[in-house]
């Protein structure tokens, strides 16, 4: 066994279900580069013991931030990237030189998905369900490639009308506006994305979707585990093309892994190795 380079670990609550620790052991393997990795369950009510205790004393390289803290973290390290700034949720934590860096690369696992995909984003329509950490990366990223309209469905509709205030003042191009279940049915949009739990083991309620669904309509799951959640499930029947979020997490990864250890030679290629290895 080589000598261990570096530590690095996922952090959420619950994170036995996390795919991270077997893309990093691959990536550490391609890269030639020894990085244990660990999954730590941490519950939210011992978030600042552990970032207290584990920042005294110099082990990390990095943490990869999950549900439910990635707004909480925020408030325990000393610098935010721009992203962050802007969306107010981080997946990423770099420690270097004794200052501890939040980034969000869900954007760019977002971004990728969707032009894989080769959906038609700049001056489209799209529906998104949720109005969490996870919805308001969504929301950055259909901001930033100039989507015209983005609807929100949220349960709680207060979060979505605060989540479409803070991105219509960021993104002035895009119209964010809320939408009730039953205003969905009516609208026409060629993407639909789930950001909420809804389809995480133990998580199930049904979902309004609009009558215009067709196979032009991309319905993206960013839920990985189950592969194939009720929302896909759903959207399927209806005529949609799917996919979920395996290949976001993959993205976000290798973007994770250039932040702490530097660029890689070839991002497709490992892409599509990681892609191979965990179908
Ligand atoms: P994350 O950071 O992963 O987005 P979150 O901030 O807890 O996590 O957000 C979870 C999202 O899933 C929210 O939009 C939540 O709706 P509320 O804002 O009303 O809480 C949504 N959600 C979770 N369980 C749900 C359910 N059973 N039905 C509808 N929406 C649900």
């Amino acid at each position: 066994m080589p000598k261990i380079s570096s530590l690095a670990a996922v952090i959420g609550h619950p994170v036995s279900h996390s795919l991270s620790p077997k893309i990093f052991g691959i990536l550490s393997d391609v890269e030639s580069l020894p990085v244990l990795y660990k999954k730590l369950d941490i519950a939210p009510k011992d978030l600042n013991a552990f970032v207290s205790a584990t920042a005294k004393l110099d082990l990390f390289t990095g943490w990869n931030v999950t549900v439910p803290h990635k707004e909480k973290i925020l408030a325990h390290v000393d610098e935010l990237s721009e992203e962050v700034k802007a969306i107010g949720a981080a997946n990423v934590v770099h420690f270097k030189s004794q200052t501890a860096t939040a980034f969000n690369t869900d954007v760019y696992g977002i971004k990728q998905t969707l032009h894989e995909q080769d959906v038609r984003l700049q001056g489209s329509s799209a529906l998104l369900y949720g109005a969490g950490g996870a919805a308001k990366a969504v929301a950055f990223a259909l901001g930033r490639e100039k989507v015209a309209q983005v609807w929100v469905v949220n349960r709680t509709r207060s979060r979505a009308e605060a989540l479409c205030r803070k991105f219509g003042k960021l993104f002035p191009k895009t119209k964010f506006r809320t939408a009730t279940v039953n205003q969905c049915k009516d609208l026409r949009v060629t993407l639909l994305v789930n950001a909420t739990s809804v389809g995480l083991p133990g998580n199930a309620a049904a979902f309004e979707f609009p009558h215009a669904i067709d196979a032009e309509t991309l319905a993206f799951d960013l839920i990985y585990g189950p592969k194939l959640t009720s929302f896909l499930t759903q959207a399927g029947k209806r005529g949609a093309r799917t996919v979920n979020g395996l290949d976001m997490l993959i993205w976000q990864a290798i973007a994770t892994w250039e932040i702490w250890f530097g660029k890689v030679e070839d991002r497709d290629g490992l892409k599509h190795k990681l892609r191979r290895a965990l179908s």
